[in-house]
């Protein structure tokens, strides 16, 4: 499928980007003013309270600081901005797991913001800069406190819903957190879940930090009331509906967000004002061709970056209309989507691969049973996606009209990075085509040289960009050594994304996974290491080592060949469950191994090393190429083959 796909004109009315000669102009901008193009977007793009006095401070690379001295606020940008002129246009459009649905507008977004931020003020003394731990469903609440927290200047650290009472435990205590707002739990599937029990589980010992614990009743489930707990309905009316904005240094500290990396210990991932907001926007602008009259769906969760970007941030600092949707894409049946689409109007949806292989696989034919004329872009995210998906997503979702954007970027980056421009880019299927314009994405190997066209090297990212990450929390040396350590560019240590790509003749990258210890479980970041750790807690294990293995749903699955102290004891089966009760209760249900080989050792070099890249070529059926000679026991490799056939 090499076949490029241009963009449909008539579904643009004066985007951004007419065609590629307007992205060529502002990538030769840039080019020749770096600075001066990034600080002119920031002053036409961010309500100043005082305006910058320098664009990018390098003083200190790679802590670098964006547009100093300037004041701004990213709750003012994302809400109060827009009352004058369109506070009775719809931001939020949340539709329940049942169906029901509450548009609310910016004018109404104020005053929950506002009374939130007041409650959080006045009930629980949260200051600038206290950290808060958001572990919720995707409500209206969730938005509000999210916004709360930029009003006040408190970081939030959002904690994905499906994490186990032992994550949360670990980023509460990471974070130093005062408070935490949590839910009762809420609805999905028809049914109500909890979360409450996590949280109680959680901050039953060790969590010294937190003084308050804030519930939203959502699904009005029995819970325990701790004597750290009060309920938001509670205290939320006597709340005044009026908060006087704040205005905030540039470089002030908006938000966490945990994710993993080749150690066990998730990073606190810093992302900080203006820049972060600034990019937010602007991909919106470009990426998405989204207008303040578009209807936006992006189905992620709050609790990943693209929940925070493209949910939250990115869509209200752009006056959209914003879906929140608390359901899942398969319930009532695997024509939800289109049928909010249908019913909403939606014009951008943006999803991630696994969604669209799942609904192309158990609702092939949903699509045609709905009206999805309103659709102008279609998004994918987190994962690579496969020809066959990619075309069903074009066919059957876009009818063959709308661009599909594949915008590769990650948590660290805070916004897209390379992607197509919807209005715009020719398109090459399943691929992320090029560099936003301002962004220097570049395919080297560690020392800098350009990878040959159709190898693939490093993405790396050569000079700085607003949104990008700032530090690890609490641990700049860890920050500095994890993004600044393989690869040098020009002489200069370079950002390295973590990811393998490629790039061809026309400058076209193709995203090819993770190069280090990380496996990508339907668009979510684990790291193996993390899994090994939990596996090793079960005291039948002498050791593991687990990699990715090519899911059809999944993208990847995970995959682990177990060492046992003694491997008569117990069957693949029970092994399997007993350490998958660990890992749900260590991380989560997303951590948990599909399969596993029992073996009777690992290949690992003298020094102890194991080459996990063996095992990688073992799941995918590939010949082993590297050189085994350097292992402790070169049979081994041979031994684990013909088990893993078995
Ligand atoms: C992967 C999600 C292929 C990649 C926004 C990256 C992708 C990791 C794509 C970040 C894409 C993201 N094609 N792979 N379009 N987008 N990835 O931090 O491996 O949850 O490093 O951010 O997802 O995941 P994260």
């Amino acid at each position: 499928m090499s076949k490029i796909f241009k963009p449909n004109k008539d579904m643009f009315d004066n985007p951004v980007f007419r065609d590629m000669d307007d992205y060529n102009k502002l990538v030769k901008k840039f080019d020749d003013n770096y600075e001066g193009t990034w600080g002119e977007l920031a002053e036409k793009n961010i309500t100043w309270h005082k305006p910058f006095t320098n664009t990018l401070d390098e003083t200190n690379t790679p802590f670098n600081r964006w547009f100093k001295d300037g004041k701004m606020s990213v709750a003012y940008e994302c809400v109060d901005r827009h009352l004058e002129n369109s506070g009775d246009n719809v931001a939020i459009l949340f539709e329940a797991d049942d169906g029901t649905n509450i548009k609310l507008t910016y004018n109404e977004l104020a005053k929950n913001v506002n009374k939130t931020a007041n409650l959080f003020v006045n009930e629980y003394g949260i200051k600038k800069s206290d950290r808060v731990v958001i572990y919720m469903p995707m409500i209206l609440e969730a938005i509000y406190t999210m916004l709360a927290c930029a009003k006040i200047g408190a970081i939030h650290s959002v904690v994905f819903g499906g994490f186990s009472s032992q994550a949360l435990k670990d980023r509460i205590i990471d974070a130093k957190a005062k408070l935490i707002v949590t839910a009762d739990g809420a609805y999905r599937k028809g049914k109500p879940y909890m979360l409450k029990p996590a949280v109680d589980d959680a901050t039953k010992d060790g969590c010294d930090s937190v003084q308050n614990i804030c519930v939203v009743k959502r699904n009005f489930e029995p819970i325990q009331k701790n004597k750290k707990d009060s309920f938001y309905h509670e205290l939320i009316e006597k709340q005044s509906d009026e908060f006087e904005t704040v205005w905030f240094d540039s470089e002030d500290p908006l938000f966490l967000l945990y994710t993993s990396g080749s150690t066990g210990q998730p990073k606190g991932v810093q992302h900080n004002m203006a820049g972060y907001i600034l990019w937010a926007k602007l991909t919106m602008q470009w990426v998405f061709d989204n207008k303040p009259d578009d209807i936006f769906w992006c189905t992620a969760d709050i609790g990943w970056i693209t929940g925070h970007s493209y949910i939250v941030y990115g869509p209200l600092a752009n006056g959209t209309t914003t879906v929140v949707f608390e359901g899942v894409p398969t319930y009532p049946d695997a024509g939800r989507c289109w049928k909010m689409v249908q019913q909403h109007k939606i014009n951008q949806f943006y999803t991630a691969p696994t969604a669209i292989r799942m609904l192309h696989k158990t609702g092939e034919n949903e699509p045609s049973k709905y009206d999805l004329s309103s659709l102008r872009v279609l998004g994918t995210v987190g994962e690579p996606i496969d020809p066959p998906a990619w075309k069903w997503y074009y066919e059957a979702i876009g009818n063959s009209k709308c661009s599909i954007v594949d915008t590769w970027w990650q948590t660290e980056t805070g916004g897209h990075m390379v992607s197509p421009i919807a209005s715009c880019t020719p398109i090459k299927p399943a691929c992320a085509t090029l560099p936003l314009p301002g962004i220097y994405a570049k395919i080297i190997e560690t020392n800098g040289e350009p990878t040959p066209i159709n190898e693939k090297g490093y993405l790396c990212i050569t000079k700085p960009w607003p949104s990008q990450i700032r530090t690890i929390w609490g641990d700049d040396d860890r920050f500095v050594k994890a993004y600044f350590g393989d690869c040098v560019y020009d002489g200069k240590p370079v950002y390295f994304s973590g990811d393998g790509a490629m790039i061809d003749e026309n400058g076209y990258i193709t995203i090819t996974g993770r190069t280090d210890d990380v496996i990508n479980v339907s668009g979510h970041r684990i790291g193996t290491a993390e899994i090994e750790a939990s596996i090793k807690e079960n005291d039948m294990v002498a050791s593991s080592a687990v990699v990715g293995k090519p899911h059809e749903i999944k993208g990847e699955g995970i995959f682990g060949f177990i060492v046992l102290k003694n491997s008569d004891t117990i069957s693949k089966d029970d092994l399997k469950l007993e350490l998958n009760k660990i890992l749900k209760a260590d991380i989560g249900a997303i951590a948990l191994l599909d399969d596993i080989i029992v073996v009777p050792d690992l290949p690992k070099t003298r020094s102890g090393k194991i080459m996990r890249r063996i095992l990688r070529s073992i799941v995918k059926g590939e010949p082993i190429t590297q050189d085994t000679s350097t292992l402790e026991d070169p049979n081994i490799v041979g031994e684990i083959e013909v088990l893993y056939k078995v």
